[in-house]
Parts: C-alpha cells; sequence; structure tokens
C-alpha cells in the first residue's frame, strides 16, 4: 500500500504477527530506465517471506523489471499488481486495466516466470473480480495457465473501487477452481474478520489491508485469538521505533513527511484525535515532530 507499507511498517507488522508481506507498488518501466527505487525494494531479512510487487503494461516490461529485481533484491516471490485502479495507473494502461485482457495477463505471467526460472522465485498475482464486469473465472484460467503460483483477491471490480461490500463468496468460488493457494482481500478490519473469511471462504491466507494499517495489532489479534486495543503510549512507541527504521532507507525529514500519514491511522479510534493530529500535521521539522510526539506521550 503505497506510502504505508514500506519495510519499517512491514517489519513491525512481522514482529506482531503477520505471516507473509508485501512490498509497496514498483513500476517495471521504471525500473528498467531508471532503476531500482531504493525506497520502495528495500527490505530486511526479518521481513521475510516478502512479495515485491510489480505493475506495468506488458508481458516483456514487467519481465525484464522482474529479473532485475530478482537479480538485485532476491525476494521470496514477485507479485503483478492487476487490482491497483488509481487513476493515473489506469491511464497507462497498466494494473486493473489488464483485467479487461486476461490473455495479457497469462502472457505476462508466463513470461516473468520464465525470467524467474533461474532464481527459483515464483510469480503470484494480487487481483480484482474484474474492471467493469466480473470475468474472475477466465481470469483465474489464464492466470494459472500462465504458472502463477498464488492469487490474492480483492472481489470488487475495478470500477467500484472501494464501494460497496467485497463479495468473499467469489474467494470461495476461485479456492474452489484454483490449484494454487487463494489469499482473500477485502473489508478485514478486525481478526475476527480474518477468521471468518478463513472460514466462509475456505481460503489459504487472508490479507489485511486498511485495517492493518490503522491497527497493525490485528495480526497479534488473531494469532492469539483474542481482542487487543493498543494502549496510547503503545501506538506512539510504534511511531517512533517505524521513524527511526524509516531512516535506514529514507532520507531523515522526509520520513518525518510520510510517516504523518501513518500517524493520523493510529490515532483513529482515540479520543482527542482530531486536537493529536492537528499538532502532529502542524510540525514542520523532524525535531518538532519528535518532541511533540514526547509530549503527546507524556500528556495521555
Ligand atoms: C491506500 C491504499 C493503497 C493500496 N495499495 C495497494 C498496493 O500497492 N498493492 C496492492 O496489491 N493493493 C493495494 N491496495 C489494496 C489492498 O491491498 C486491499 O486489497 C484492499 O484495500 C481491500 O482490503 P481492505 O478492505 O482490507 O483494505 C491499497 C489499498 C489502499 C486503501
Amino acid at each position: 500500500m503505497a506510502g504505508y507499507t514500506h519495510s519499517a511498517f512491514r517489519r513491525l507488522c512481522r514482529r506482531l504477527g503477520a505471516d507473509r508481506v508485501y512490498s509497496e507498488l514498483m513500476n517495471a518501466t521504471g525500473i528498467i530506465y531508471k532503476g531500482i527505487e531504493r525506497e520502495l525494494a528495500y527490505f530486511t531479512e526479518e521481513e521475510r517471506p516478502i512479495h515485491l510487487q510489480l505493475y506495468g503494461r506488458n508481458p516483456e516490461e514487467i519481465a525484464k523489471a522482474a529479473e532485475i529485481v530478482a537479480e538485485k533484491c532476491r525476494p521470496d516471490a514477485i507479485d503483478i499488481n492487476f487490482g491497483c485502479s488509481v487513476k493515473k495507473v489506469l491511464k497507462s494502461k497498466s494494473a486493473a486495466y489488464l483485467l479487461q485482457y486476461p490473455e495479457i495477463m497469462k502472457e505476462i505471467i508466463r513470461e516473468t516466470v520464465a525470467a524467474l526460472k533461474p532464481y527459483n522465485i515464483p510469480v503470484t498475482a494480487k487481483i480484482r473480480l474484474g474492471f467493469k464486469e466480473d470475468n474472475l473465472e477466465k481470469i483465474a484460467e489464464n492466470l494459472i495457465e500462465g504458472g502463477v503460483s498464488l492469487i490474492a483477491l480483492h472481489p470488487r471490480l475495478s470500477t467500484e473501487l472501494f464501494s460497496g461490500k467485497a463479495r468473499w463468496e467469489r474467494i470461495k468460488d476461485l479456492k474452489k477452481l484454483s490449484p494454487v493457494p487463494i489469499v482473500g482481500s477485502g473489508d478485514v478490519w478486525k481478526w475476527k474478520d480474518v477468521e471468518r473469511m478463513f472460514e466462509e471462504t475456505g481460503c489459504d491466507g487472508v490479507m489485511a489491508g486498511r485495517g492493518a494499517v490503522s491497527n497493525p495489532w490485528i495480526f497479534k489479534e488473531f494469532k492469539e485469538r483474542r481482542d487487543y486495543k493498543a494502549t496510547f503510549s503503545e501506538r506512539i512507541e510504534f511511531i517512533l521505533q517505524e521513524l527511526e527504521m524509516m531512516w535506514e532507507f529514507m532520507k531523515k525529514e522526509k520520513a518525518c513527511k510520510e510517516i504523518k500519514m501513518q500517524i493520523v491511522q493510529l490515532f483513529k479510534g482515540i479520543r482527542g484525535k482530531a486536537k493529536l493530529n492537528e499538532k502532529v500535521m502542524r510540525s514542520k521539522s523532524c525535531r518538532e515532530l519528535l518532541e511533540n510526539l514526547k509530549e503527546i506521550k507524556t500528556a495521555n
């Protein structure tokens, strides 16, 4: 998830019980012509198993970019994104745009699998139900024929973005027909949703998205099968740890700007969050942000 699921956040999620993690999106053309962006591709051993996620327009570019990433980063899997429905990405005829062309999706998987064979790195895919209409079966059939190793499904159409309800029954349908593991995604807000998705769909894994960004303790909650409300001071501690880890791969001031989005997420559900958010957002430098966080921590 762009801007959130960098190495620092992923490490903290692994420590809280996440079994595997996905990187932010990386653009295939960018990798080929400008090289790999360190902030996006950086990961530590602690994060494994990790899927580095790519998106692009055509099989040749994606396969070439995957090879560059495999050679340099040796992730546990390379994931091809066919789900992102952000306007700018759709305009470039990539990601979810390709859901309209299952044959091209097959070729992308086939060529990427071939390119990664020498590295022994599997190719996985993240999909939606379709672009404007649900053609899940056709999409799955093509991905499987192309040699995909795992499919993660967010069961909404691309045109729906995040509206309505994720149709979990389609995860169940996909699981029934697929010889490869299926990971379900969509509307997983609480640990009980994780449990329910496993039960209702028979999927092999559950992916937590927005729910994990605002409550990374969801992983601990699911592992321990109990509610856990992180205290205010734990939330601040999480932010401070995350920030320190971000400095390994991101300039200090940039990290302090970027983490503000995460802070707003972690303050969700906290009393008096509007005032706290304002204080965080108004911080103009790292020094000011750190001072404000410490002040907030002692005052609460
Ligand atoms: C801000 C944001 C960024 C996202 N970025 C990605 C991404 O880079 N790659 C991806 O596969 N899915 C991405 N997703 C989709 C999530 O992985 C997930 O499939 C979707 O949010 C539904 O699950 P949820 O209801 O648990 O959030 C993103 C979602 C959001 C809200």
